[in-house]
């Protein structure tokens, strides 16, 4: 059965003198063991967040990660630099498209490099709204993930424990308007299904986890974990805010239970 994951992508904001404070308030605002909760705060505040979270079981993601292992990239980080601070890292966020101009090749050798160096990557994908409303989306977020996992070389038997993907619609995040619950679903769907047209087995396809990202919050959440092919969500904007992260957890925990029980039935 797949986790439940709830990562709270803090982008530009918090400071090393704050961060461990926000990040201690939200994991005691959020203890809930079946839920898979992981802080991403900026590269400098990442010392301080894992400091604070020694002894939990909340993880440690970093933003972003170079695409090479070393080398002359002025004010870079590469993953193997992340090694004791992190152990997640969202890789292809669409601001970085966006602000970065960051493509598909190069987000597959981010890929690359999160798995060679013990990175948990959660792979950002998503359309346009001009995609969406000329009826492309899910073309487009295809084509999104073959040019990703072509260029990592990822094969299904390697990424089947490893890989996270976040459906992030582009014109959802930081704007307050969500997806609707069955388009997030009916996405979850052809994810999988593009692992599948990449080589992997069914099985591990059905394994890959997919977050819902795009203005989710406390009240939000509720119509993206009532699709089953939903596992989670990649939180911006509300993951600042403890009681926000408390209401998403607390929703997501219900959620876990739930599907754990209707599995167990199943059985
Ligand atoms: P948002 O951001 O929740 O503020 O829309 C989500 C994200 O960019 O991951």
């Amino acid at each position: 059965m797949r986790p439940i994951i709830i990562a709270a992508n803090w982008k530009m904001n918090t400071t090393p003198a704050d961060a461990g404070a926000l990040a201690a308030a939200i994991t005691a605002a959020t203890n809930e063991p079946e839920v898979v909760r992981v802080i991403c705060p900026p590269y400098v505040s990442l010392a301080a967040v894992r400091d604070t979270l020694r002894g939990t079981d909340v993880g440690v993601g970093a933003q972003n990660v170079h695409a090479e292992r070393a080398g002359a990239y002025t004010g870079e980080i590469a993953a193997p630099m992340l090694s004791g601070l992190a152990t997640w890292a969202i890789i292809g966020h669409s601001e970085r498209r966006r602000d970065q101009g960051e493509a598909d090749p190069l987000i597959g050798r981010k890929l690359r490099q999160c798995l060679d160096h013990g990175l948990r990557p959660i792979l950002c994908v998503g359309e346009q709204l001009e995609d969406r409303e000329a009826g492309r989306a899910e073309s487009v977020v295809r084509d999104q993930l073959r040019g990703v996992l072509e260029a990592a070389g990822l094969t299904a038997a390697e990424g089947a424990s490893e890989l996270v993907i976040a459906y992030e619609p582009v014109w959802a995040i930081g704007t307050g308007r969500t997806a609707r619950g069955a388009d997030a679903a009916a996405m979850s769907d052809a994810i999988r299904g593009a692992l599948r047209e990449n080589g992997w087995s069914a099985a591990a396809a059905e394994g890959c986890p997919v977050l819902y990202g795009g203005s989710v919050t406390a009240a939000a959440i509720a119509e993206f974990l009532a699709e089953p092919g939903i596992d989670g969500a990649l939180v911006g904007g509300a993951s600042l805010k403890v009681d926000e992260m408390a209401g998403i957890v607390a929703r997501a925990a219900m959620t876990a239970r739930a599907r754990r029980e209707a599995g167990g039935a199943a059985h």
